[in-house]
Formats: C-alpha cells, structure tokens, sequence
C-alpha cells in the first residue's frame, strides 16, 4: 500500500512477532518464576485475546507494509487451541511481490512431538526450539515443572522428520544455574541431525520486571566463543539477513554452525526491524517497552482496513528504540537490572514472546 516504511533512525519494519498466548507450562526462573507465576497469577481473559482472524486482518496490514517474515510465540504458543488454524490463515497472505511470508515458531518444544506434522501440513516452514541442557536433572531445575530433557529431544526429532528444520535450538545461558552445560549441547547438535540443527546461545537478559537479573549471572557470548573454540576451532560467518539478532560462527572442520545472541554485551539494535503484536493485540516497538500501541479498539470497532494501516504506519514512523544500546552507553556495570523506581515497569517476557 505504501512505499518503505522506516522509523526515526531509518529502520524498516521487515519482521512481526505475534504472541499467541501469555500461558506456559513451563516456569523458568528467567522468565515466569514460579513465585509471580502462581495459581494467582492474572493471565489475559479469553475476551481479550485476538482471534485468529483478527491477527490475520493485522498481519496482511503489516505484510502491506514491508513484513516478510512473522514468527508466532507465547509463553508457549502451542498451549493455543488450534494453532494450525492460525497457520493455516497466515500462510495465505502474500507479500506486494505476490510472495507468501516466511512463517516461523519459537517453541519450549513440549508439544512438538505431537504436533510437528500437523504444523508443518498447515504451512509452517521453521521452528526453533529453547532447549537450556541435555543434563535431566539440570533441565528438569531450569523449567521448574520436572520436564524431562527427552521430550523434548524427541519433539527437535519429529520436526525435522516433519520437514521443519533446519532448526534452531536456543539456549539461555545463565553463568552458574547451565553455563557446565555448553560444551555438551555443542558436541550434541554438532553430531546428531548430520549438521540440521543450529544451535544458538542466548545471554541472559533483563527482560520484564520479575526474574531478578543481575549482571554477574550473565556469561558473555565472547566466553561462550571461547569455550567452545578450545575445543572445536570456531571460524566467524558473516551475517545472512541484515538485522540478525544471532552473530553465526562455522566449526573449521565443516561439522555445521553455532550463533550467539549478544543483546547484553553487543547491543543489535541499530538495524532492528521487529515490530511485536502481544495477544491482546497492542503493537510493541522493542523487547524492552513497557507501553504497546493499542490496536484492537480498531480492529473491533469501524475503522477500515486502511485506517488501521495508517496507524500502523504512523506508529513505526515514530519509533525511536534501542533500549540495549543505551543500557551499554549509560550502565554497563549497573547490575540491578532496574532502572530505577521512577521507570515504568517493564513488560513481561512471557507476555510479549522474546
Ligand atoms: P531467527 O530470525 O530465526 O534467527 O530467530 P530470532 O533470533 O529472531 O528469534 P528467536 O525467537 O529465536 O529469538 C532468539 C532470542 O533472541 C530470544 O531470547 C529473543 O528474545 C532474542 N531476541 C529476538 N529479537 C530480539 C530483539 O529485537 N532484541 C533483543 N534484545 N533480543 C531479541
Ligand atoms: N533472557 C534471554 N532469553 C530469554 N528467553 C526468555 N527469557 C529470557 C531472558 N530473560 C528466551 C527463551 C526463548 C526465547 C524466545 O527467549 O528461552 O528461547
Ligand atoms: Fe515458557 Fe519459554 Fe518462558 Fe520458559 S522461557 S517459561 S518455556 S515462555
Ligand atoms: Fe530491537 Fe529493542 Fe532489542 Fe534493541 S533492545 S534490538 S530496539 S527489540
């Protein structure tokens, strides 16, 4: 509808992550510790949440607009009735250039066993896995609901049985709580799946408002480099899409790719083209607002598909985000992950999908 749509520091908007719902089963301390996760815990009512339909009508707006690429998350986005239904809707959009969109899920990988061919037959192409140890007994801590690890290494089996791969699977690396865990989860990936699997390390960032991040639980993605390279020499790629959250880097001897995301040490926010739609259907400008733009009053109300379009237009024009990079210039060793009681609390993780 429009020509290139860029923010205030001339970013386009080419990616569009829809959180599906704001439940999961799992509780990882990093994301929905159990002690603000509990049986009392306000989820979003069934009335507030988007309807498939709904976030089709957005998404086709938002592919109008640059969009090629949508992943779908949570919490945990195949807790969502149906989920194939959504898929199924999405995969009919095409891009101004009459392309389908590049159709993606981020996944605790519980369900995926179940449900890989039945997402794959809806047209999804891609699925990423968190996965924080191959160790039972340290996994089992990490989701804090006993999880077992072969689940989910089973689920990772039938997505790429499914025709899912190549998969990414990302590991939170939390200095003390699985950083022993590294190098075990690089010798897997690097064997098993003959070189389908992309295996990604995640610092442990200060999302949301309840994980009490503290800086000395991160492990700098350069250490993680290191650990690795001491025992499999490590040779740096350079980036396949502008944009990339993850740095990739190649095993010298061929044995496939690793990527790591360094948003608390190595700030990606200069060239970031994410726009997040939550459930309940407000339009986030970064991971780390504490305000969306409010977009279901429209979609339930009289505007028309190009009223909403404009705001939608309007909205990224006026962004101007980059909350990691600013982090880095004014606190690289505050460790409180707080910034201070006058600031707006920030949204949940859990909420807006990472
Ligand atoms: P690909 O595009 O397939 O590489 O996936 P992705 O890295 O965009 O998505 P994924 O869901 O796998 O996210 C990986 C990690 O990067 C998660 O911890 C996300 O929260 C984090 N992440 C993704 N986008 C951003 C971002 O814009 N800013 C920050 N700070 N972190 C992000
Ligand atoms: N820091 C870094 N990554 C996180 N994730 C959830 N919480 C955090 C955090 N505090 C990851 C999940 C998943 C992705 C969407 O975000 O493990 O891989
Ligand atoms: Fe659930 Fe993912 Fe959050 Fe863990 S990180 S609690 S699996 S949404
Ligand atoms: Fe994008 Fe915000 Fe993450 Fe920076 S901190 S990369 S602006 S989502």
């Amino acid at each position: 509808a429009t020509g290139l749509l860029l923010d205030r520091l001339g970013r386009p908007m080419t990616d569009l992550r829809i959180s599906v719902t704001d439940r999961c089963n799992f509780r990882c301390s990093y994301c929905m510790p159990k002690d603000v996760f509990d049986k009392d815990y306000k989820y979003l009512p069934h009335s507030a949440l988007l309807s498939f339909e709904e976030m089709t009508r957005l998404a086709r707006l938002f592919a109008a607009h640059g969009v090629r690429k949508i992943r779908l998350t949570g919490g945990e986005p195949l807790l969502r009735k149906n989920i194939e239904g959504l898929i199924e809707q999405l995969a009919e959009i095409r891009t101004p250039a009459g392309e389908p969109l590049a159709l993606t899920l981020t996944t605790n990988g519980s369900l995926l066993a179940r449900k890989a061919g039945a997402l794959k037959a809806a047209g999804l192409q891609r699925v990423t896995v968190s996965l924080d140890s191959l160790d039972d007994a340290v996994f089992r801590h990490m989701n804090d609901v006993d999880f077992p690890v072969a689940d989910v290494l089973a689920g990772i089996d039938a997505a790429i049985a499914a025709g899912l791969g190549p998969i990414k699977v990302n590991m939170v690396v939390k200095r003390g709580a699985n950083d022993q865990e590294i190098l075990p989860m690089a010798r897997y990936f690097r064997t098993h799946h003959g070189g389908k699997v992309v295996l990604r390390f995640i610092e442990y960032m200060d999302v949301g408002a309840t994980n009490g991040w503290r800086m000395d639980e991160v492990l700098p993605s350069a250490d993680v480099i290191a650990r690795i390279h001491a025992e499999f020499p490590l040779v740096p790629l350079e980036a396949a899409t502008p944009g990339e959250t993850a740095q990739r880097w190649a095993y010298a001897d061929g044995g496939g790719e690793i990527g790591v995301i360094s948003s608390v040490t190595q700030a990606f926010c200069h060239d970031c083209s994410r726009a997040r739609l939550s459930t309940e259907g407000k339009l986030y400008l970064c991971l780390f607002a504490s305000a969306g733009h409010d977009l279901r009053p429209l979609l339930r109300g009289t505007a028309s598909d190009d009223d909403i379009s404009s705001a939608i237009g309007h909205i990224w024009q006026g962004r101007a985000d980059r909350y990691s990079e600013l982090r880095a210039l004014h606190c690289p060793d505050d460790d409180s992950g707080d910034a201070g009681d006058k600031a707006p609390r920030r949204v949940e993780m859990s909420y807006i999908g990472g």
